[in-house]
């Protein structure tokens, strides 16, 4: 598989007063074009900082973060923020949709702020949304519109999406709905996966499992096979 992301020696520090806090301290890891990759740790672990800090939201303190062989740290901010509009998708444990905008209307925001464009049609099919494409987003179940948020990000063709608890405010069912929906998306687009999670089960759709502490990474672990999100124990 080829290269997609490399992060080299990786450190985040936040400083509270004289107190600093190392929220990332020294990572090393690379991400395969194509894989599903799970973070997963406790909280305050550095798992939403490691995710700001390679997609470019929020400023590494050192390190390198390579796409493809270029560091982003070393782009102006301009060129940063449209590396990461052309490039990179993004979903929340918060759905953050129109909210006065049908699905359809949603989805085709997000393919406006892209070059590439997927379908937008196939992207709601593939969502299982076909029959909701004229509802207002506000008369959506939670599992709904966060599979809309998901047909919205990827209607600009990432190369990555990056998604922190995206299952985070959702129950069993409706959580494996939408894992489902991304681990779809995977397949079909190609696009590259990471995902955040404080559930140990959701780990198991990975191709490889990051786990943090304390700002470090502790293990990498490859999964001998994706199970199905819906075989996953929910714990
Ligand atoms: N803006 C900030 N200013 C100061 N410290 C911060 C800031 N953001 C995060 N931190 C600190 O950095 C560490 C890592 O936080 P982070 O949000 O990355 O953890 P997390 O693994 O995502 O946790 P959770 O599972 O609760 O979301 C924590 O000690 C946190 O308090
Ligand atoms: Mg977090």
């Amino acid at each position: 598989m080829e290269k997609l992301i490399e992060i080299k020696n990786l450190v985040k520090t936040y400083h509270l007063g004289n107190i600093p806090t190392h929220a990332l301290d020294h990572v090393d890891f690379t991400i395969y074009q194509g894989e599903i990759v799970v973070i997963l740790g406790p909280s305050g672990s550095g798992k939403t900082t490691l995710l700001n800090c390679m997609s470019g939201l929020d400023q590494a303190t050192s390190g390198e973060i390579l796409y493809e062989g270029t560091d982003i740290l070393k782009l102006s901010d301009h060129r940063k923020t449209k590396f990461r509009k052309d490039n990179l998708g993004f979903i929340f444990q918060t759905y953050n949709l129109l909210e006065h905008l049908n699905v359809y209307e949603n989805v085709l925001v997000g393919a406006k702020l892209g070059k590439n464009k997927n379908k937008i049609d196939e992207l709601i099919d593939t969502m299982g949304l076909t029959i909701h494409k004229n509802k207002n987003v506000a008369e959506l179940s939670g599992g709904e519109q966060q599979r809309v948020s998901i047909a919205r990000a990827l209607a600009k063709n990432p190369k990555v999406m990056f998604c922190d608890e995206p299952t985070g405010a959702l129950d069993e069912k409706t959580g494996k709905v939408v894992l489902k929906a991304l681990v779809e998306a995977n397949e079909l687009l190609n696009t590259t996966m990471i995902i955040i999670t404080h559930n140990p089960g959701i780990a198991l759709i990975g191709d490889r499992v990051i786990r943090m502490n304390s700002g470090k990474i502790v293990e990498i672990h490859k999964n001998e096979k994706r199970i199905d999100p819906k075989d996953i124990p929910w714990g």
